[in-house]
C-alpha cells in the first residue's frame, strides 16, 4: 500500500499561524499528515476536528492519531456539511480551517476504488460507499452529448466529442482499463507528457463526488466558523479547484463586488477576509523531487477580519450560528486576547 506524503506542510503550518491551545479543523483528514503537524504545533491544549468523506481514511487517521486521542474529534462526513458538523459538536469559532483537496495516494493507489487509470478496477470513484452514483453509472447511462459536456467542463478535454462517441459505441463499460483502451482508441496513445485518460478520469471523479459544488459550499460555510483573525487555507491540485478558491478569496476580501461600470455601490457587500498571500504558494523544487505528486499543488491563505456572526446575518441558519457563537471566543479567548495585546504593544 503506498504511503501518502503530505504536501506543503511547513507552509501550511505557517499560513495557519498555528498557536498553542488553538482550535483547528482539517476538512480533508486523509491519513492525518497535516493533522499531526497541526496537533504538534498547537500543543499544549490544541484541539483538532478532522473530517473525511472516506471511511477508510478515517480508520487510518484514527490509528495514526491515537496518541492525540484526547485532542481530536474525527468524523466520517462530507465537508459540504461543515457548518452542521461544527454546530453539532460545538466546535466553533476556530483559529484555522484547512482544505487539502483531491485524493490521497492511498485512494489513487488502491486496486479497487477505480480512481486510477493505471490499475484495473470497477468504475467506482466514490469517496464514500454511501454515495449512490458511481463513475460506471455515468459512463453507461449518460447521453453522448451529456458525456461530452461533462468531459469538456470538468476535464477541460478538447477531444471530448471523440471520447464521448467512442464510449457510447462501446457500452457497456465495466472497468477502468476497458475505459482507458476506449479513450486511447478515440484520441491516440501518445499525447505529450500526460496520459490520454488523465482528463477524462478527472472529469468523472469531479462529477461523481460533486467536487466543485461541494468546495464552493464549504468555503462559504468556513468563513462563518472562523474566529477573528482565524485562517482559511486551501491547497488545490487542478485549475478548476484553484479558480474557485481564488475567486472566492478575492470576492470575500473586497468591500464592494458591483460590476466596475456601476457608478455607486449597490451590492452592500463587506469584506470578511484579508488575503495572506497575494501570490499563490507552490512547493519548492526539492519538495517536487521528493514527492512528485506535489508538483501541481497551490496554496492560498486568507485571514478572517470580521468578528464571528457579523457576516451574512440574514439567513436563519447563520443567525442561529451567530447567536450561539456571538459571545466571542470561548475556550481560546484568553490566548486570543494575549495575542492581540502583544500585537498592539
Ligand atoms: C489530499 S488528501 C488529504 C491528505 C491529508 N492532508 C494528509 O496529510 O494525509 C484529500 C482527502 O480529502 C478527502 N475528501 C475529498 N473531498 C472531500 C469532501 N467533499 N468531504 C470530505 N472529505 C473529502 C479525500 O477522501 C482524501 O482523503
Amino acid at each position: 500500500m503506498p504511503i501518502h506524503i503530505p504536501v506543503l506542510v511547513k507552509e501550511t503550518i505557517e499560513a495557519l499561524a498555528v498557536q498553542p491551545g488553538g482550535r483547528y479543523i482539517d476538512c480533508t483528514l486523509g491519513s492525518g499528515g497535516h493533522a499531526v503537524a497541526i496537533l504538534d504545533h498547537s500543543s499544549p491544549g490544541g484541539q483538532l476536528l478532522g473530517i473525511d468523506a472516506d471511511p477508510e481514511a478515517i480508520k487510518m487517521a484514527r490509528a495514526r492519531l491515537d496518541a492525540y486521542r484526547g485532542s481530536t474529534l474525527l468524523i466520517n462526513e462530507n465537508f459540504v456539511n461543515l457548518q452542521a458538523i461544527c454546530i453539532k459538536y460545538d466546535f466553533f469559532p476556530v483559529h484555522g480551517i484547512l482544505f487539502d483537496l483531491g485524493l490521497s495516494s492511498l485512494q489513487l493507489g488502491s486496486n479497487s476504488r477505480g480512481f486510477s487509470f493505471q490499475h484495473d478496477a470497477p468504475l467506482d470513484m466514490r469517496l464514500s460507499p454511501s454515495q449512490e452514483v458511481t463513475a460506471g453509472d455515468i459512463i453507461n447511462t449518460y447521453s453522448e452529448a451529456r458525456l461530452a459536456h461533462l468531459i469538456k467542463t470538468y476535464g477541460e478535454e478538447s477531444y471530448n466529442p471523440e471520447i464521448a462517441h467512442h464510449i457510447v459505441e462501446e457500452r457497456p463499460i465495466k472497468t477502468t482499463l476497458q475505459l482507458v483502451g476506449i479513450i486511447e482508441e478515440a484520441v491516440g496513445r501518445r499525447r505529450g507528457r500526460i496520459h490520454p485518460a488523465t482528463k477524462t478520469f478527472q472529469a468523472l471523479r469531479i462529477a461523481v463526488n460533486h467536487e466543485l459544488e461541494h468546495l464552493e459550499a464549504a468555503l462559504n460555510q468556513a468563513i462563518n466558523l472562523l474566529g477573528f483573525e482565524g485562517r482559511l487555507i486551501v491547497i488545490s491540485y487542478h485549475s478548476l479547484e484553484d479558480r474557485i478558491v481564488k475567486q472566492f478569496m478575492q470576492r470575500e476580501s473586497k468591500d464592494c463586488i458591483c460590476p466596475p461600470e456601476t457608478p455607486t455601490c449597490i451590492c452592500g457587500h463587506t469584506a470578511c477576509l484579508r488575503l495572506i498571500n497575494k501570490k499563490v504558494i507552490t512547493p519548492s523544487q526539492m519538495e517536487v523531487q521528493l514527492n512528485p505528486r506535489s508538483r501541481s499543488a497551490k496554496l492560498r491563505a486568507a485571514e478572517c477580519i470580521t468578528v464571528q456572526g457579523e457576516y451574512h446575518k440574514t439567513t436563519d441558519e447563520l443567525h442561529c450560528l451567530a447567536e450561539a457563537g456571538g459571545k466571542g471566543w470561548r475556550r481560546p479567548a484568553l490566548l486570543q486576547k494575549l495575542r492581540r495585546a502583544f500585537s498592539v504593544a
